[in-house]
């Protein structure tokens, strides 16, 4: 993101130096949309001091998610891969999210095959042909950041390894409508016009959600709608897109457990997620995996 100095030539065009030019009144209409976004919809729009934090969590999320790419495959038990994540993200200085969240058990979810999310780690243990998500959130500072992958377990079928790629083509395509002026539902569209295309479906019960302050804020983010529908995108909103895409019907069951969600037709799951910031120039990825 290019960030405007105070001596830089005002993007006004005036010819005039920012801070001499648009500098207080852009300064000013920022914070009167942040009273106006907190009493309409709640969302707390973030600072730059702020994106800086989530930023810093959310570059110790993608190293966890790196090493937790090279601990996946066959034979390891996903109790030992929730372990890895929670020693490591502790001795980063961060704190594991989930743990303890409403109850969740574990430090990280952990979802296989037809597990659509909150997968509860144990001791079951990774296959080769499976795929499986690991959603990762920390908090550091008092600032949360939240990605996840689905990896592919050493050889996967066809059919698995084309409904990751939907699901990773679903969120570039989510992403790639968060700009300021367009719409939550813009991003909801983009993703369903795309997994369907591709005859998948689109996962409605769980939702991409504001984040930074809390582990979920407001807005939610839904992975299908309407072009043009929700909320208009600021600069300073901060929310995840994180689409749960299934090979067959998009109902879902929460199991005995009351976490795990899987697909109601046992057909296989896949999810990808980021944590984005809204900027002026249009999009920020705070969680850069890749
Ligand atoms: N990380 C999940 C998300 O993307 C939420 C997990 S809630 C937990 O929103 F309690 F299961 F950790
Ligand atoms: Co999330
Ligand atoms: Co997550």
């Amino acid at each position: 993101m290019v960030k405007i100095g105070r001596n830089d030539p005002c993007p006004c065009g005036s010819g005039k130096k920012y801070k001499k030019c648009c500098m207080k009144a852009q300064q000013e209409s920022q914070e009167n949309l942040k009273d106006l976004y907190y009493k309409r919809y709640k969302i707390r729009l973030k600072e730059e001091k702020d994106l800086e934090e989530i930023r810093r969590a959310g570059d110790l999320v993608v190293r966890t998610l790196d090493m937790v790419a090279d601990l996946v495959r066959p034979g390891v038990s996903t109790d030992s891969i929730n372990q890895r994540v929670h020693e490591f993200t502790v001795d980063h200085g961060a704190v594991p999210a989930p743990l303890n969240y409403s109850g969740f058990p574990k430090s990280v979810c952990i979802s296989v095959n037809e597990v659509i999310c909150h997968g509860i780690p144990g001791e079951y243990e990774l296959r080769e042909g499976d795929i499986v998500n690991v959603d990762v959130t920390s908090r550091l500072n008092g600032y949360y950041a939240d990605a996840s992958k689905t990896f592919k377990v050493g050889q996967v079928s066809d059919e698995a390894a084309g409904l990751v790629d939907v699901a990773h083509h679903c969120l570039e395509r989510g992403l790639g409508q968060v700009a300021p002026g367009n719409t939550v539902g813009d991003i909801g569209w983009a993703i369903q016009g795309y997994a369907e295309k591709r005859g998948c479906s689109v996962v409605r019960e769980m939702v991409g959600h504001g984040v930074g302050f809390e582990f979920h804020e407001p807005p939610q983010v839904p992975h299908f709608g309407e072009k043009g529908n929700g909320i208009i995108l600021v600069p300073g909103m901060v929310f995840t897109v994180e689409p749960m895409i299934n090979l067959g019907g998009r109902e879902l069951k929460v199991l005995e457990d009351k976490w795990t969600a899987v697909t109601k037709d046992g057909s296989l799951s896949a999810q990808f997620e980021k944590t984005v910031a809204v900027t002026t120039q249009g999009c920020d990825v705070l969680t850069p995996w890749r």
